[in-house]
């Protein structure tokens, strides 16, 4: 992390877990083991049945709340989903996009994604872009061409003054859920690729501001190694996030 020129953000993704009714007991432990980190920027990604709960139970303190998932239509006949300003009206703050699950099992192509980021932006929503390549294109070499790709194809026509709402979400596939993190300088060189991506696209100032997380079975033990890291600017927290204690261990090694 730089944090002269950028946000830590450590955000947690509950994926289909958890239950509405959950969610007290989750904040209260975590307004209270979290409630001194002051140096990172924290939320929790709920699924949409909690986000009433959620945005309630993190009133009045530093943990922000963020969907999952938005439709990339601002309104009408879309039976089953959600809008942005539907969301943003709720008091969320944040969403998911582009998740490797969302692409892989429910087929989100690389135009639904910046779609979506256009939807979200509209609506004065953080989106978090995920990007990440699969244990196959790993071996293949090209995962710093696939990961830029997706990272323009998100930000096509994504205007400069809107950047500083965006954070983008490094991923490896084969990293989610697993136990296999990257390692720390492999998760920073794609990290450092994606910068000098937006560099290309924005310039040094702005690319120098965008908050680039890594997500990948990050847990208490391995966070410092990868905050320690220049250009890894928080995580983007799956299975340990549902534990308030292990998301508060990882918030801890960003906030120092
Ligand atoms: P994980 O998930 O931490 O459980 O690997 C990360 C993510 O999918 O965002």
């Amino acid at each position: 992390m730089n944090r002269k020129y950028r946000k830590t953000v450590v955000a947690g993704n509950f994926k289909m877990n958890l239950l509405p009714s959950d969610i007290k007991e989750y904040s209260e432990t975590l307004r209270q083991l979290s409630g001194k980190a002051r140096h990172c920027d924290m939320l929790v990604c709920a699924p949409f049945v909690m986000l009433p709960q959620a945005v309630k139970a993190f009133k009045d303190c530093r943990i922000a709340v963020g969907a999952q998932n938005l439709s990339d239509k601002e309104s009408g006949a879309f039976t089953g989903e959600v809008s942005a300003n539907q969301l943003r009206d709720l008091g969320v703050k944040y969403v998911i996009i582009g998740h490797s699950e969302r692409r892989a099992y429910y087929g989100e192509t690389d135009e639904l994604v910046n779609a979506k980021v256009k939807a979200a932006l509209g609506a004065q929503l953080n989106p978090i872009v995920c990007v990440g390549e699969t244990l196959k294109q790993r071996e293949q070499g090209v995962t710093e061409e696939l990961v830029s790709m997706q990272v323009k194809l998100a930000l096509y026509g994504v205007p400069s003054d809107k950047m500083r709402h965006v954070i983008i979400a490094y991923e490896p596939v084969w990293a989610i859920g697993t136990g296999k993190t990257a390692t720390a300088e492999d998760a920073n060189e794609i990290c450092n690729k994606i910068r000098s991506v937006i560099r290309g696209l924005y310039g040094a100032r702005i690319s120098r501001a965008v908050t680039i997380q890594y997500g990948g079975s990050v847990n208490p033990k391995n966070a410092a190694e990868l905050f320690a890291m220049p250009d890894i600017d928080g995580a983007l927290v799956g299975g340990a996030s549902l534990n308030p204690s292990d998301f508060a261990a990882i918030i801890e090694a960003a906030n120092q």
